[in-house]
């Protein structure tokens, strides 16, 4: 019988339970399912490319067809060299679906033999996006229930680091002006 391998590509800076309930909801269709991280070097994670694998790995340990792994370049190539059939994605809400839909057709249009399936994360989830959580985390907001709680601890100890290094702690490291210039930039 075939076998569907799928892989699920994203940031994933950081994941949240909106990815963790996708992973679920995938890892029950496919045979096997690879959470791929894209290493891009034109952006400025808040959280290492280690970092995120050893989040989604902890994340993922009780699934037994789900792996983590990274990859740079093409989506499309990284599923070819995995010899995957699919690409997973996760739609929320219909503002997402032009993205979407966009990503979809251009990987086709590069990879005609590979097919983009599209699942939705449980309602609860529908608002919620890594860069949100990254937001609400660095403003001091409470972030329970929003990702998985070695995540929200790692982002707690991300924030206290920039907090340190911002107010010129010598335990961080850094006078005054240099934890402001080498503070994080916020992003879109
Ligand atoms: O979690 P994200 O940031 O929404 O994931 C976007 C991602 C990684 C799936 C997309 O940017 C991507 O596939 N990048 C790899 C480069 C690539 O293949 N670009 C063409 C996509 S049509």
């Amino acid at each position: 019988m075939k076998r569907i391998k799928a892989i699920y590509p994203g940031s994933f800076d950081p994941p949240t339970n909106g990815h963790l309930d996708l992973i679920e909801r995938g890892s029950k269709i496919f045979d096997e399912l690879v959470v791929a991280i894209l290493r891009n070097p034109e952006k400025d994670p808040l959280f290492s490319l280690a970092d995120r694998r050893k989040m989604l790995e902890a994340m993922t340990s009780g699934f037994d067809n789900v792996s983590v792994d990274t990859f740079e370049g093409l989506t499309v190539d990284y599923a070819l060299r995995v010899e995957a059939t699919t690409i997973l994605r996760g739609i929320r809400a219909i503002s997402d679906y032009e993205y979407e839909l966009q990503m979809a057709l251009m990987n086709r249009k590069l990879q005609p033999g590979l097919e983009t399936v599209f699942m939705m994360p449980a309602e609860k989830y529908s608002y919620l996006s890594s860069r949100l959580v990254r937001e609400v985390a660095q403003l001091g907001g409470s972030i329970a229930c929003l990702v998985p709680e070695l995540v929200a601890q790692k982002l707690r100890e991300k924030i206290d680091v920039a907090h340190k290094f911002e107010n010129g702690d010598p335990a961080a490291g850094q006078t005054p002006s240099e934890g402001k210039s080498k503070s994080r930039k916020k992003k879109s």
